[in-house]
């Protein structure tokens, strides 16, 4: 145990893969469904009158009588895709929390309306011209690699009509956290595990050119230790304006958020429309 401790204490290499899987796992995924749905927190849904703002304005600058189809990535248990679908989308939800899919598809059997619910990875879509426009909200974006980020655009754009959008939103460096440590001690299980269990919580910077962040949590139960690296990225509005540059876009607008706030370079967030 000694040994398989002092392994993670110290700074992961860049992109050290977890231990463990975090959005799909079996104990993890309960509390994460159980955030989305706590319309008292922020931590995986944004609050609903949020949603609600957020889904009017999107439907304002691309009116569902001309565009159509909408197909929401990392759509969680469905909280925008019943919205889209109640402000006249046609929804496709993409996500890869089986336990969030499931749920998302039992609310709209219970509901009688039709939504198209996908289990699977949205860097591996495989659309041709078939979306009007495309969401990926709460700041996802900026939580995959380079790599994975023009991958993306590049499956976007493809899966995306003539003139359909792309939404999302991502964190500007103001969000970026100082480098720490800490501890947490949970005696009846929590989070991370439904056994008791120590956290050992990092905050590391990188020197990349992508000034990658880490926030790792190494879980320690009587007889495991699970290490959890979440990787996050930061933007102004000249690092992602030049990142989506050679994706092809016709034309880009930005906003202070993906309810159409007023841009600040004050702001924790900033959203970007982008139109084939
Ligand atoms: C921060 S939550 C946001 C959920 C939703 N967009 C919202 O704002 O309510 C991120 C969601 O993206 C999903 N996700 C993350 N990476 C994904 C991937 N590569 N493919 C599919 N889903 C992914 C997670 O399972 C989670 O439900």
């Amino acid at each position: 145990m000694f040994n398989n401790l002092t392994r993670y204490l110290k700074k992961p290499q860049l992109y050290a893969q977890s231990t463990g899987i975090f959005w799909d796992d079996e104990h993890i995924s309960k509390g994460l469904l159980e955030a989305h749905l706590n319309p008292e927190w922020d931590a995986a849904t944004r609050k609903l009158d949020f949603v609600d703002k957020s889904v009017s304005w999107i439907a304002a600058i691309a009116p569902p009588a001309q565009f159509k189809n909408l197909l929401d990535l990392g759509c969680g248990p469905g909280i925008y895709a019943e919205r889209f679908h109640k402000a006249g989308y046609s929804v496709t939800g993409i996500d890869f929390s089986k336990r969030s899919i499931d749920y998302a598809k039992k609310q709209s059997l219970r509901s009688k309306i039709n939504i198209e619910y996908h289990y699977m990875n949205y860097l591996k879509i495989d659309y041709k011209e078939r979306f009007d426009v495309i969401t990926l909200i709460y700041c996802d974006y900026g939580a995959l690699s380079i790599t994975d980020r023009i991958t993306l655009l590049k499956k976007v754009y493809e899966a995306l009509k003539l003139g359909g959008k792309f939404i999302f939103d991502v964190f500007t460096p103001v969000k970026r956290n100082d480098e720490s440590r800490s501890w947490h001690y949970f005696d009846n299980g929590g989070f991370w595990s439904e056994k008791p269990h120590i956290c050992l919580e990092s905050v590391y910077q990188y020197d990349d050119e992508d000034e990658t962040e880490l926030r790792q949590t190494i879980v320690i139960t009587e007889d495991t230790v699970n290490c959890y690296n979440i990787w996050d990225h930061f933007f102004t509005t000249e690092k992602l304006v030049s990142e989506i540059k050679p994706a092809g876009f016709g034309s880009y607008e930005l906003y202070g958020d993906v309810a159409g706030k007023e841009y600040s370079d004050t702001g924790e967030t900033i959203c970007i429309v982008l139109t084939k």
